[in-house]
């Protein structure tokens, strides 16, 4: 499997099927009335050292577009980085679900936003104006669209002023794990301890087949919420196959070895491509995501060996790929890379 592509183009992990397998046993009460959701908040409180509210749903876009519709009135700004999945890549739910918020769009490297960013844009509206839409929430992703992770204080600093200035934050989490293992620190310092209200905890590209939590570390924002799922058809009958998904992910460090393994072997990646002259990486490694300007000729020769990335655009004669490390990525698809980059290129060193 020479696959780069993306994360959900992996499997799930056997841990998780098994766990499916096994509450398809008999009958169970519908629409999450069953005994594995009910024990999802205590989980999931453990995991994060706080009472949580937590809500399965089937896709990263209801999670991310549920979320910020209990946190912003349909006349409120949510803002994110320009090139959030909230805003390139949910076709517009973030607006649908909260009834027309306006997504209010923050430059940053790496895919990161930043405190003075944001004050940029909070200085040019008209608070209390009814002329504009009114700021009501900041939506951060962790690890970022192009693989950086923001550090403890640096969510802290955007979660103090985005505080002070009466917003509510979300985090989009759908790499929540490869963040958490480049990090190594406890799941409460880049969440509740950080100041973020309400995460979409991703588990589907890590591992699970269809699972993402809404987990809300504040219970009174979580108001709602139940009828804003259903309304949104995310209320789902069978609910047990996806909160069993989400209890097996977190079982015994599922979720961090998975994580810990794909960040692993994307920085071999990472620094097999690093050392070859003419290229150059278009943001720090630090989950498990590559984007990197190669020699238009390298990636031609890459592709012709069957290997399989996004080339994202074009520089003359050079072009940006996007390459995706999974959970489950085989050691001997980046070996085969590594050694591909070395004869490629001509250079030994590559392949080290
Ligand atoms: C940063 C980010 N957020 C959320 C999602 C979730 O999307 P989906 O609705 O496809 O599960 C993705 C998936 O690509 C993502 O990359």
């Amino acid at each position: 499997m020479r696959n780069f592509e993306s994360d959900n183009t992996s499997g799930a992990s056997p841990e998780i099927l098994d766990a499916v397998a096994r509450v398809n046993a008999g009958s169970a009460a519908s629409y999450g009335a069953d005994e594995v959701t009910a024990g999802l908040a205590a989980r999931f409180a453990d995991v994060f050292e706080h009472d949580v509210t937590v809500f399965p749903v089937a896709t990263g876009t209801a999670a991310n577009a549920l979320s910020l519709a209990s946190l912003c009135p349909p006349y409120g700004v949510i803002y994110c980085h320009r090139e959030a999945h909230v805003s390139v890549h949910e076709c517009g739910a973030p607006e649908f679900y909260t009834g027309g918020a306006k997504l209010g769009l923050l430059d940053g490297a790496a895919g990161k936003i930043t405190p003075e960013a944001l004050a940029e844009a909070l200085a040019a509206v008209w608070r209390g104006s009814e002329h504009m839409t009114q700021p009501a929430a900041l939506s951060l992703t962790q690890a970022s669209e192009f693989g950086a992770v923001y550090t403890v204080d640096e969510l802290a600093a955007l979660c103090d002023f985005a505080h002070a200035q009466g917003l509510r934050v979300h985090m989009d989490g759908a790499r929540f794990a490869n963040a958490l293992a480049h990090l190594g620190c406890a799941p409460a310092d880049i969440t509740w301890r950080a100041g973020i209200d309400v995460l979409s905890f991703g588990a589907t590209k890590n591992g699970a087949m269809a699972a993402e939590a809404v987990v809300f570390f504040d219970p009174e924002l979580a108001d709602g919420f139940l009828y804003r799922r259903k309304r949104g058809g995310h209320l789902i009958s069978k609910m047990r196959f996806l909160s069993v998904q989400l209890e097996a992910y977190l079982e015994d460090g599922l979720w961090l070895r998975n994580a810990a393994r794909a960040n692993a072997l994307a920085a071999r990646l990472a620094a097999g491509l690093a050392a070859l002259p003419g290229v150059t990486l278009d943001a720090p490694v630090e989950a498990n995501m590559i984007f990197a300007w190669l020699p238009a000729a390298l990636v031609e020769a890459l592709v012709a060996d069957g290997f399989r990335f996004h080339v994202m655009g074009a520089d003359g004669a050079r072009q940006r790929v996007r390459l995706v490390v999974s959970f489950n990525t085989e050691e001997a698809a980046v070996d085969a890379f590594l050694a591909a980059l070395g004869r490629h290129a001509g250079g030994a060193q590559a392949a080290g």
